[in-house]
């Protein structure tokens, strides 16, 4: 089987200038070279213009942090995947933890946003992951299932079109990271539920996301299951989130040579 190249996906959450995200993308251009991964950054909204021309002809995709789940109309504040679309955007995050946390998102509005990227032709990542009280309490399985069932529940004939990206809740923007094994068992757990739900399961990319950094990408990647990360903090970074996707471009040519 053809390894498929890892996927590096930005967070910049609420950060962000005209004049800081120039710099930030002529550093990353410069310090990335030509990656052997496939590499994204999410943007606040008001810059997915500027990010979008920045970023025209390269290796860097642009992507949004949120969608709404309505087409269009009375609803003030939202951004639509179609004008999402005009800007060129190929992947949104949907129902990050943060979304779910402070702005009340449920599992199924994230299924429905997910339906109107995948609608729009707009990848969506699916955001799923469990609190520290879940964990504590033996709910990390059931919480990430329960969330990914209204993803598939309302996506079936296109589920193997997302992407999914397991963070736990814990782990983001905390420093304390999953270890490798304690992300691999969620990601094979996920992975089965894709498999149930698709025969095409094994194309799905399955993010990590949480406190991914220089020092820990590399170890991370080399989970079976783990084919790429969602990085936050260190997405702000030139240099680390460089050494990020050189991480994830040195683990597709190992795998390559075996
Ligand atoms: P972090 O954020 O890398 O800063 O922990 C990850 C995320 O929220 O996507």
């Amino acid at each position: 089987m053809t390894q498929k190249k890892k996927l590096i996906v930005g967070n910049w959450k609420m950060n962000g200038s005209l004049q800081f995200n120039a710099q930030l993308l002529q550093a990353l251009c410069d310090g990335m070279g030509q990656p052997d991964c496939a590499v994204a950054v999410a943007v606040p909204a008001p810059y997915l213009a500027q990010v979008q021309s920045l970023v025209a002809g390269g290796a860097i995709a642009l992507a949004a942090q949120d969608v709404s789940q309505h087409e269009a109309g009375a609803f003030t504040g939202e951004v639509s995947a179609g004008m999402l679309r005009d800007f060129g955007t190929r992947y949104v995050l949907v129902g990050h933890s943060e979304r779910r946390q402070y702005h009340g998102e449920t599992d199924a509005g994230v299924a429905a946003k997910a339906q109107r990227a995948l609608a729009a032709g707009i990848t969506p990542i699916v955001c799923v992951g469990e609190t520290l009280a879940e964990r504590e309490a033996g709910q990390t399985q059931a919480v990430v299932k329960r969330q990914l069932a209204a993803v598939i529940h309302a996506n079936g004939h296109c589920i193997s079109e997302i992407v999914v990206a397991y963070e736990p809740v814990w782990a983001i923007g905390t420093g304390r990271t999953a270890t490798p094994e304690q992300a691999q068992e969620v990601h094979a757990v996920l992975r089965a539920q894709l498999a149930a739900a698709t025969e095409h399961a094994d194309r799905v990319p399955l993010l990590y996301g949480g406190s991914m950094n220089a020092a820990n990408a590399a170890q991370l990647l080399t989970q079976q299951d783990i084919d790429g990360g969602l990085v936050g903090g260190a997405s702000l970074k030139a240099a680390d989130f460089s050494q990020i996707i050189a991480a994830a471009s040195a683990n597709q040519a190992s795998a390559a040579t075996k």
